[in-house]
């Protein structure tokens, strides 16, 4: 069973609005998405009927409550974690990796080493610079490979054969490359020095099924805004590291996990906003995921759901992958900066980045805007990406981000307005 693309689309208001006549095509997903109606209602009915702060005893804040620790619940369903307790809500997925890059450090001695990736968005490498400048640690750098725009395995047994990297910070998929990478073996192999692993998500979350058990990393982070969702950031962290690290919190706070890393009062309607996206998501795992069912065997209820959602959303944006890189491929002087053999499109999300020889890339995305088709350009925060492929001086990318919203009749538009951009 397909998904129904038609019944999707009705979920989102955004996606029915025109300008001067000229519907919106939203390909600006990786920066953020638009949001179902379960979203706004969740919200709405929070601030309506819920609205109040933490831990009293009257009506609206036992509700409030009881709405939060929903979304930490369904959360941890999304997520496959053990429990609820393992989810921290924060402002974004920046300032939680601040926030917990700082208790980490704690961990670690003047002149201990860490490992950040030249592929990652600035989020999973500027707070560990930071920490670095900080605590006197040595750094050291994982390059992707510029044939394959993937990791060298090799190179990553050689970063990690002395034992002597404490934490290895990586990306599962890249907001510029489009490239998954193989999060759960680049785990394995730093767990075998003891090397806690960090794993930014916020580009695989929206585009496939995510389970932290089977990679058995330390910590993982998402950012629910760009998988449908309002803007918040959420961290998942293993129980028993989240219990041995200090918090920095005020005195009266939670001792224990979430609530210590919580700080302050939290945005609660954006709680609620992202229990209403997975009430969504489990939406289409049920009513258009049942033949992914058997590839989850252990999983019941909405874990279930959310899980064969994904799994149906994956295979769908296969096809917008393959429909968007060879239109592109046949448009002069470009050059696909990530994995463009069809056969690999299960080892990438349907983020496209790519240059024009000769053209400047805010020039094209300038050129889409005025056809109302949104596309970001320049480097997108993966600094240390696009100074690896030489771009730092030129403009950077222009990046296509599809999701499962998008069509191919949108994908196809697109591909008609480029062959008139140069
Ligand atoms: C891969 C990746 N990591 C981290 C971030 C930062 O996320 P946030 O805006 O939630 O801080 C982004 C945002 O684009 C991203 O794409």
């Amino acid at each position: 069973m397909a998904l129904n693309i038609d019944a999707i689309r009705k979920q989102f208001p955004a996606l029915a609005l025109s300008d001067e006549g000229k519907p919106r095509i939203y390909l600006d997903n990786p920066g953020g998405t638009q949001v179902p109606r379960q979203v706004l209602e969740r919200m709405e009915h929070y601030l309506i009927h819920n609205n109040a702060n933490h831990g009293g005893q009257f009506r609206t804040s036992v509700e409030s409550d009881k709405v939060l620790a929903e979304a930490h619940q369904a959360m941890a369903d999304l997520l496959n974690a053990r429990s609820a307790d393992e989810i921290v809500f924060g402002a974004n997925m920046t300032t939680l990796t601040f926030a917990f890059s700082r208790s980490i450090g704690r961990l670690f001695n003047r002149g201990d080493t860490i490992l950040l990736t030249r592929m990652d968005h600035d989020g999973n490498v500027g707070p560990w610079l930071h920490l670095a400048e900080d605590l006197g640690l040595k750094v050291r750098w994982l390059n992707f490979d510029l044939e394959t725009y993937e990791y060298d395995f090799a190179e990553v047994a050689d970063l990690l054969k002395d034992g002597a990297v404490k934490l290895a910070a990586i990306n599962y998929a890249s907001n510029c490359l489009g490239t998954i990478n193989d999060v759960k073996a680049i785990t394995e192999m730093a767990h075998q020095s003891d090397t806690l692993v960090f794993v930014d998500a916020v580009q695989f979350v929206p585009h496939g099924p995510l389970d932290v058990q089977r990679i058995g990393c330390d910590f993982l982070v998402c950012s629910p805004y760009k998988f449908f969702g309002p803007h918040q950031g959420v961290l998942w962290g293993d129980t028993e590291i989240l219990e041995k690290l200090e918090a920095y919190k005020v005195r009266p706070a939670d001792k224990m996990a979430p609530g210590k890393f919580e700080t302050g009062t939290q945005l609660h309607e954006g709680q609620a906003g992202t229990l209403g996206v997975l009430e969504y998501l489990e939406w289409i795992g049920e009513t258009m995921g049942t033949e992914f069912e058997s590839e989850f065997p252990d999983f019941r209820g909405r874990r279930l759901h959310l899980h064969t959602a994904m799994l149906a959303i994956q295979e769908y944006e296969q096809s917008l992958s393959k429909r968007l890189i060879s239109g592109l491929q046949n448009l002069s002087g470009v050059e696909i900066r990530g994995i463009s053999n069809p056969n690999d499109y299960s080892r990438r999300v349907p983020t496209v980045s790519f240059t024009v020889s000769n053209q400047n890339p805010e020039e094209i995305a300038l050129k889409l805007a005025a056809e109302n088709i949104y596309v970001w350009h320049g480097h997108n925060y993966a600094l240390e990406a696009y100074r690896h492929m030489g771009l730092e001086n030129t403009g950077g990318v222009v990046r296509i981000g599809p999701v499962h919203y998008n069509t191919i009749a949108e994908i196809d538009q697109t591909l008609e307005v480029l062959e008139s951009c140069w």
